[in-house]
């Protein structure tokens, strides 16, 4: 099944909101199937913000994500990659829907409380940049045939 990246930023695990949002992930049917607690450093956040490294903001960023630890997590469920990024909604809090994660906990361009990988491609990327195969978990989850129609599942 599809699998896809996300990270409660360091705004959410001061503001305490990790369990929370970490609900309305599992309430939506997605299956956790790997998380830990890092310190992103200079040179990961280099590698996952490259695609930003000429913005004005780049520096404020990238003190902003090393000022506090961060979580990290693979969410694994039917298209996990496009239904995560719509649970958590458009990049500006303040601009983004009531209803989505960034919309109803974050009113910050920056201090937007998760991350959320926007592509298959980059999903595959990200995983691999912050998992080793052996930490990702492979488990039946009990209630997979309620959450999904018999032919939804991929075995
Ligand atoms: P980006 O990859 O454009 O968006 P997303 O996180 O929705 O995939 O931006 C990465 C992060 O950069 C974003 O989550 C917060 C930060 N950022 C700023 O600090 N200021 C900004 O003006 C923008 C657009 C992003």
């Amino acid at each position: 099944m599809e699998q896809t990246l996300i990270i409660f930023k360091p705004d959410s695990l001061n503001r305490g909101l990790v369990g929370e949002i970490l609900h309305r992930f599992e309430r939506k049917g997605l299956k956790l199937v790997a998380m830990k607690m890092i310190y992103l450093d200079d040179d990961i956040l280099g590698s996952h913000y490259f695609h930003l490294k000429d913005k004005a903001f780049f520096p404020v960023l990238k003190r902003f994500m090393s000022s506090a630890p961060s979580l990290v997590a693979v969410l694994e469920g039917v298209n996990a990659v496009e239904v995560v990024r719509f649970l958590v909604g458009s990049t500006k809090g303040y601009e983004a829907d009531a209803g989505t994660i960034r919309g109803d906990y974050s009113i910050s361009s920056q201090c937007n409380v998760v991350h959320a990988s926007d592509s298959k491609v980059n999903a595959n990327i990200e995983i691999y940049r912050f998992f080793k195969e052996d930490e990702i978990f492979s488990y039946d989850k009990i209630d997979l045939d309620f959450i999904y129609s018999e032919d939804e599942i991929e075995k």
